[in-house]
């Protein structure tokens, strides 16, 4: 594996990547790396000729009031995590590297960003969308693996590289779980023993909301009180989202039809944890089936 830390030399290997015609998947990461990534890592490594892995905490990404210099870092662990997935190239540039001045130019998302994470993190969308085009300029991957538990930034993403026309395929990856549910995050560390235990109850809300639509219940309204009404029994966390939008327009729904993402979020002391459930829902007599997805969006 080659670690790269500079643009120039990062530029070196892909154009001789590029050269050789082989095919590049790519997986951006801010470190911290644990299961979810390792299998986005190995899932870009099996559909492409080289794996190219970035590893680099974006501050443009954090709102004043948040977690950046506190955000995990362990660059070393990372690496040896990296290699052992047989990543190519590991680019692990420092902040002046990406951002060597202040910026002239970001990106700004304006569609997609008023609701669920967008709202309580204003500027977190455009500071994402902003490295992300940035990365893929340099790496110029022909695939690039997103987990879908970000669902918002993987929507945001896509439509960035349909906006832009850049020839990458985004690929949307099943969320890794915790045998309890718990979707694996980096901040998952952070969290009190109580409330690792009252986390896991995150998925059992989402769950619940499918379970309900199964049974026939389409009014969005009812079943955003009701994934609410279960978290507040479940957690002492401030909730800061519990949702049913259309996915991947973001808009709000009065009833549940086609693809939908059911969504929430919940503050802990240290660590706000999202999670969510993708879900196609076609009407059937005398009730609803879905169907769940998450590579199609
Ligand atoms: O999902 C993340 O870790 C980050 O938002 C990303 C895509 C690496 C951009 O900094």
């Amino acid at each position: 594996m080659n670690v790269v830390t500079t643009i120039n030399e990062l530029r070196d290997h892909i154009n001789s990547l590029k050269s050789e015609q082989k095919s590049i998947g790519f997986v951006a990461t801010m470190g911290a790396l644990h299961k979810g990534h390792l299998s986005l890592m190995e899932r870009a490594k099996q559909e492409n000729d080289v794996l190219v892995t970035s590893i680099f905490v974006n501050p443009l990404q954090f709102g004043p009031a948040e977690d950046y210099e506190m955000y995990p870092r362990s660059l070393e662990k990372d690496r040896k995590l990296a290699q052992s997935q047989k990543t190519d190239i590991l680019f692990a540039p420092v902040v002046d590297e990406m951002y060597p001045r202040p910026m002239f130019n970001e990106v700004n998302v304006i569609s997609g960003t008023d609701v669920l994470c967008g709202k309580s993190r204003p500027g977190h969308f455009n500071g994402v969308a902003t490295v992300v085009l940035k990365l893929f300029q340099l790496v110029q991957p022909n695939n690039a693996y997103f987990g879908q538990k970000d669902a918002q930034q993987v929507a945001i993403i896509k439509n960035l590289v349909k906006d832009f026309n850049i020839p990458v395929h985004v690929v949307a990856c099943e969320t890794m779980r915790e045998e309890d549910g718990l979707a694996i995050s980096s901040r998952n560390i952070y969290l009190s023993d109580k409330e690792r235990l009252q986390a896991a109850f995150l998925y059992e809300s989402l769950q619940r909301v499918m379970r309900r639509i199964e049974e026939g219940i389409t009014d969005s309204q009812l079943l955003e009180k009701e994934m609410n009404v279960f978290l507040k029994k479940h957690t002492d966390a401030p909730i800061d989202y519990a949702q049913i939008l259309s996915f991947p327009e973001l808009k709000t729904i009065d009833k549940i039809a086609g693809s939908i993402i059911i969504a929430g979020a919940v503050q802990f002391t240290k660590a706000r944890l999202i999670d969510n459930i993708l879900l196609h829902v076609n009407e059937m007599e005398g009730g609803n089936k879905y169907v769940s997805y998450y590579d199609e969006i």
